[in-house]
């Protein structure tokens, strides 16, 4: 089975060195054939092969699929209140984690997978062809273990955050939280897992707690990403370097040295801007990050928290606008960003051999995603070649 995209307007793969506009190798008025799910072909339109049935983009822009490097999708309940306190002035301190996690143990597992599954829908039809997936609302062997095999059922990319906070059953005793973390809980979660975070801030885990975690999930075979310097200042970015991890996540408030230490490293920093739209806290500096040479990623954060949005559209426009990116940094950081965070080579990239993961706007150019903000420009996402919904 052979599937013809003609008529691309611009196409937008990622490929450095190709076409125009630098690291997002834009090649005009394309076509890409697709057989059995991979990209098979890309060229100028009027060359395009023959196929066994063919898609007109009508001139429209078409893109990777989006990387949603990090996402909290196992979770039961909202915090709607929470968040209309914070806009009336209360500060975000995560302590509302903990209702989550009490909300996300009562829950059954066909609760879960119906808000997993309802969420990865929402994301999919704004263009996130992959999708991080963290537990961290479990907080026991148990429900830990549960979320990330609820997790494992919706992506590959899962992450074991067990140290997400101390749970209230080990408020007076965090060292034993810890050490239930790095042996029962690391060891149920394995089979599940990809991945280790630790949340690395004052009132989560500090830097001794965060680096005996992550060393050893690290020791059993997860890849290490760190939440990192998102309330103030502190360890988290140096230990996320030190350790190798593929990203550093948040990285809101950053120190020189914090800069040099993810400049002179293949830590990606991710940056979530839905954090702080919901949470009314400042921006980080994307810029800064970007001029010192850094890898930038974009994530959604998407949790019912800190960031209640699944769009990568939205965090797009609000990196353009607020974060100093332009629109080209934001797109390839959506996409290839995300994918060098998840050390992804097949994703966030249009090339021969790789997923045909990809959406078309209904706009002429990527451009539009930060320029019309807020409008649904996305009106067809192929995953694995397969479009998603009839026209
Ligand atoms: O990435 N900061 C830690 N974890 C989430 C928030 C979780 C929550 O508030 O429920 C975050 O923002
Ligand atoms: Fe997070």
């Amino acid at each position: 089975m052979k599937l013809l995209i003609d008529n691309i307007g611009e196409l937008v793969t990622n490929v450095a060195g190709i076409g125009e506009d630098g690291p997002l190798g834009i090649r005009r008025k394309a076509a890409l054939l697709i057989e059995d799910g991979e990209v098979a072909w890309i060229g100028p339109a009027r060359y395009a092969p023959a196929a066994d049935r063919r898609i007109d983009a009508d001139g429209r822009a078409v893109l990777p699929g989006f990387v949603d490097s990090h996402a909290h999708l196992v979770f039961a309940g909202d915090r709607a209140p929470e968040f209309a306190a914070r806009m009336a002035g209360q500060p975000y301190t995560g302590g509302g984690i903990r209702t989550t996690v009490a909300a996300t143990r009562a829950a059954s597992d066909d609760r879960l997978r119906e808000i997993v599954g309802r969420l990865r829908v929402e994301a999919l039809r704004q263009g996130t062809t992959t999708i991080e997936i963290k537990s961290g609302y479990g907080l026991n062997v148990a429900d830990e273990a549960r979320s990330l095999r609820i997790a494992s059922e919706y992506t590959t990319e899962t992450t074991f955050l067990g140290a997400h906070v101390v749970p209230t059953e080990y408020a007076d005793r965090p060292d034993d939280y810890v050490g239930l973390v790095c042996g029962p809980m690391l060891r149920a979660a394995l089979p599940y897992a990809r991945w280790i975070d630790v949340f690395c801030e004052r009132g989560a885990f500090d830097a001794d707690h965060a680096r005996a975690i992550l060393t050893v999930g690290q020791a059993a075979g997860l890849g290490v990403r760190v939440h990192a310097n998102q309330l103030g200042p502190g360890p988290g970015v140096q230990l996320a370097v030190e350790l190798g991890a593929a990203s550093a996540d948040h990285c809101t408030h950053l120190s020189d040295a914090d800069i040099d230490a993810l400049a002179g490293s293949e830590t990606v920093a991710t940056l979530l801007p839905g954090a702080e739209f919901s949470t009314r806290s400042p921006y980080p500096d994307a810029r800064r990050l970007l001029d010192a040479g850094v890898t930038v990623a974009l994530a959604t954060d998407c949790n019912p928290g800190s960031s209640y949005t699944s769009s990568l559209p939205f965090c797009i426009a609000l990196a353009v606008r607020e974060m100093g990116m332009t629109p080209a940094e934001a797109v390839w950081a959506a996409t290839a960003g995300g994918a060098r965070a998840l050390r992804r080579p097949d994703a966030g990239v249009l090339r021969p051999g790789v997923p045909a993961d990809l959406s078309i706007l209904d706009a002429p150019s990527y451009l539009h995603l930060a320029y019309r903000p807020g409008v649904p420009l996305i009106i067809q996402v192929l995953h694995n070649g397969v479009p998603q919904w009839q026209p």
